[in-house]
């Protein structure tokens, strides 16, 4: 079911579910050509870096049409402007690695002297593909991980690495899924409100409650008491990009979350699909942060909260160190430490 991202064949256009005024409203956005996917994916319309990835690959398909349409079929015409419309599209985002991933696979597929309608055609089918191939990884992913939850856990999330942050069913929430679907009915699921933007509170809340999986919100300075209060058994969370030692870049307050965990004895998992280890980044201080508007701190929706002329910080991710994960939940297995070859074997049978 192509439910919140889905390629609209009669109209050529990519529609999305707006994340930005869930859970009020269910709006629809629609990507036309490389400034709407741009914004989209920068305004958040869509995020969460699966899901980015698959929004990606159909922007360079948006992106082939649009330099046809305003460049000409001449390859001399069409080809430079292709060329910067997807070095835009590839930098609308710097953290989450499935970007940039995404983009480096249609160009591969790219042949030389290929012209235009034929690249259309042939990125158009490898975009489904690896939307569908996000589909049928997560499922995997969650049916691998289930089993590092027991029955009866009380499993604590940050941000949404879910259905809405992939093709759909998730990654850390494809965890929760995959254990709830193998029969561990009692389990629930604390998801942290994840300020600014509030994916937590708005997104996993949402997606969850939906399915019937039982959900608490709490505040993100909760967690240290929740923890202390032996309310957790385990923590899962997402990734954006995962470095070659095993350094896990994620949602900000995520670090936190996960000294926290350390301290309390509580386990720390991190749930993401091949497709979001860079082996080229070679530790989490590589990893890019995203500096995002200060609006989303000084604001909550349209209220102002911190006084005029006051600076933010808003570092949207931060790195958790390899040595306080637990395990790597991936399509093709758990990787333990030491990441360093776990993750090179992994890749290496890609
Ligand atoms: O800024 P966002 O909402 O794109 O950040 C998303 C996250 O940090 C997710 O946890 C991560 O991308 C994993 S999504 C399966």
């Amino acid at each position: 079911m192509d439910w919140h991202i889905r390629f609209n064949d009669a109209e050529d256009r990519l529609e999305l579910l707006d994340q930005r005024t869930l859970p009020v409203r269910e709006d629809w956005f629609h990507c036309t050509d490389t400034a709407s996917t741009i914004y989209a994916l920068q305004t958040m319309v869509v995020r969460g870096a699966p899901a980015i990835g698959v929004t990606a690959a159909y922007g360079c398909w948006l992106a082939a049409r649009e330099a046809l349409a305003t460049a000409g079929p001449g390859e001399a015409d069409w080809r430079p402007c292709l060329e910067a419309l997807l070095a835009d599209l590839e930098n609308a985002r710097p953290t989450a690695v499935n970007l940039a991933w995404a983009v480096r696979r249609m160009r591969a597929a790219w042949e030389p002297g290929q012209d235009i309608e034929a690249l259309c055609a042939s990125w158009l089918a490898l975009a489904r593909d690896i939307h569908e191939e996000d589909k049928r990884f997560c499922r995997r992913l969650g049916a691998v991980g289930a089993e590092v939850i027991d029955d009866g856990d009380t499993v604590m999330t940050h941000c949404n690495a879910g259905a809405l942050a992939t093709a759909d069913y998730g990654t850390a929430l494809g965890v929760i899924r995959g254990a709830w679907d193998a029969g561990k009915r009692n389990i629930r699921v604390i998801a942290n409100e994840t300020r600014p933007f509030l994916q937590g509170a708005r997104l996993t809340a949402w997606e969850l409650a939906k399915d019937g999986i039982p959900v608490r919100v709490a505040c993100d300075n909760a967690c240290a008491l929740l923890m202390k209060k032996g309310l957790v058994q385990k923590v899962v969370v997402g990734a954006d990009r995962i470095a070659a030692n095993g350094d896990a870049a994620n949602k900000i307050g995520t670090l936190g979350v996960a000294i926290l965990a350390r301290h309390f004895g509580v386990p720390f998992y991190v749930a993401a699909p091949l497709s979001t280890i860079d082996p080229d980044t070679p530790d989490g201080d590589a990893i890019p942060i995203e500096d995002r508007t200060p609006r989303e701190v000084t604001h909550v929706g349209a209220t102002q909260i911190v006084p005029d002329g006051v600076e933010v910080y808003n570092m949207a991710f931060d790195p958790t160190p390899a040595e306080l994960i637990a395990g790597i939940v991936t399509e093709v297995g758990i990787l333990r430490p030491p990441y360093g070859e776990s993750i090179a074997a992994a890749l290496a049978g890609r």
